[in-house]
């Protein structure tokens, strides 16, 4: 699973917490005792945080082999970061917001207060509304996530007979994505809109661009300088565009009917509304650019994964098959797939944020969770969205990403789809392609294409 450009504003570091360390350090006292990497003169401390932006995976493994669990240092471009070990995770999950914020991490990565708006962090309801009721509705959404994937895969890869067709991945997965999602966030039609998924794909990159240009302004100029960049404030306008017609609509139905009317829809943009926090259609735009700005992540790697060792695939259609003969397409058939859960964990845990706690940790090992819930170890524990000290791809603690559920259902029904439906495998003479690292982002190559055809059975 690949971590968007932009995830690092949630997900960057080593534990997504460890920049808002840093950052309450910088402020609160000097980091002098923390050893560091590479050079800590200042001159010497810019060229190791240029060499830190295209090797960031090699600095941080020098630093783990030299310091193991002991606090250190690297530098980057604006700021220290501190590496922090296993054993302070639960020092971050007893901190309170004002000891260590995760908000103000991203806010000075992302400057959202000024590309998006202040009230996103000073209430930030929308996690609140994500956490409560992503998890608690699942069971009620998950038919729509099954008929748009179904769907998306139909639609976008278009196969005809029984031929290959090759396909750019990146691209297709980001859109099958971010449509299911969407899907959840406002419902159809819009979640199938060309425009609405353009904007929202692209909106992730406006903010990251305008916020690296804002990066390079002294803090006083920020305010000003932020309200000529383009970028963010064009996809801000374009999304409104699309929500104000149909929030007025629900406005409307609300005032004429209550609170409760028969076809209430059942989706983010109306859990926000029913909070009450907000009534206006920009407030309630901003938050779902938020949302969907927070949750935009593809499964290409995993998809990368399955075309490159072929071996894996007879085991995962063993049980995609049989789970799906007896219970459907249903949220408890995908809690049956051990196989496919662990295929993803897998993939995340080498690609995104891990810790060399594994056996063979360098080993794409599919198997391994499912082996140990088979075995009867804590089956919990290995499941995709477990949030523990060892596995913390969706961060740690009470900021844990809320969208987990919602993500882990979607990349398992889409591989679990692509099992059932598709044969795959890359081009001739392409093998997998390693992943581009760049900061402590983790992308998938998107100059890859992967050939599909029809299942042959
Ligand atoms: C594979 C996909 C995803 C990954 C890897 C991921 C990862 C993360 C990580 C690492 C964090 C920071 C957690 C921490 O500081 O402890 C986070 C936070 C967050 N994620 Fe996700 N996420 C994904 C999908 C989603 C989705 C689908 C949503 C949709 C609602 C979402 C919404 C959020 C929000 C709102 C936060 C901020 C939570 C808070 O401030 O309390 N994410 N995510």
């Amino acid at each position: 699973m690949d971590i968007s450009p932009t995830k690092h504003i949630f997900a960057a570091t080593i534990c997504a917490t460890v920049p808002a360390v840093a950052l309450k350090l910088w402020k609160s006292s000097n980091l002098d005792h923390i050893p560091s990497v590479g050079y800590s003169s200042w001159l010497g401390s810019y060229i190791s945080a240029f060499k830190y932006v295209g090797n960031a995976v090699q600095i941080l493994q020098e630093g783990y082999a030299k310091y193991k669990e002991t606090p250190f240092k690297v530098p980057t471009l604006n700021r220290w970061i501190v590496i922090i070990g296993r054993r302070h995770l639960e020092d971050i999950k007893k901190s309170t917001d004002d000891e260590l914020s995760l908000i103000e991490a991203a806010n000075e990565v992302a400057k959202v207060d000024h590309l998006i708006g202040r009230e996103i962090n000073s209430n930030p309801y929308h996690s609140s509304v994500a956490r409560i009721h992503l998890t608690r509705n699942i069971g009620l959404y998950y038919p729509d996530i099954k008929d748009e994937v179904h769907t998306a895969f139909e639609e976008l890869l278009d196969l005809k007979d029984n031929v290959w067709k090759s396909v750019p991945a990146v691209e297709i997965m980001r859109e099958i994505v971010c449509r299911t999602s969407n899907r959840v966030f406002v419902g159809l039609p819009l979640c199938r809109d060309p425009d609405w998924i353009d904007l929202n794909s692209q909106f992730a990159v406006d903010v990251a661009t305008d916020a690296n240009i804002l990066n390079m302004f002294p803090k006083l100029l920020v305010p000003f300088v932020s309200k000529i960049l383009p970028n963010t404030a064009a996809g801000i306008e374009r999304a409104i565009k699309h929500l104000d017609p149909i929030i007025k609509d629900r406005l409307r139905r609300m005032r004429d009917h209550g609170d409760e009317w028969s076809d209430k829809p059942n989706d983010i943009l109306q859990w926000l509304i029913d909070a009450k926090q907000e009534s206006t259609t920009r407030q309630l735009t901003l938050r779902v650019l938020t949302i969907n700005f927070a949750s935009i992540h593809s499964t290409t790697n995993a998809l990368y994964n399955l075309a490159a060792y072929s071996q894996y695939v007879g085991p995962l259609r063993e049980e995609v098959d049989a789970v799906i003969r007896e219970h459907g397409w249903t949220k408890e058939a995908l809690a049956l797939m051990y196989r496919v859960d662990s295929f993803l964990a897998e993939t995340q845990r080498l690609e995104g944020l891990s810790v060399p706690v594994y056996e063979n940790p360098d080993a794409f090992d599919p198997f391994r969770f499912s082996q140990l819930r088979v075995d009867g170890n804590e089956s919990g524990r290995h499941q995709m969205v477990a949030v523990n000290q060892d596995y913390f791809p969706f961060g740690y603690g009470k900021h844990a990403c809320p969208g987990r559920f919602l993500a882990a259902n979607e990349l398992k029904t889409m591989l679990a789809y692509i099992l059932t439906m598709y044969d795959v495998k890359f081009e001739d003479s392409v093998s997998r392609p390693a992943s581009i690292h760049w900061d402590l982002n983790v992308m998938a190559d998107p100059t890859v294409r992967v050939m599909f055809r029809k299942r042959v059975i």
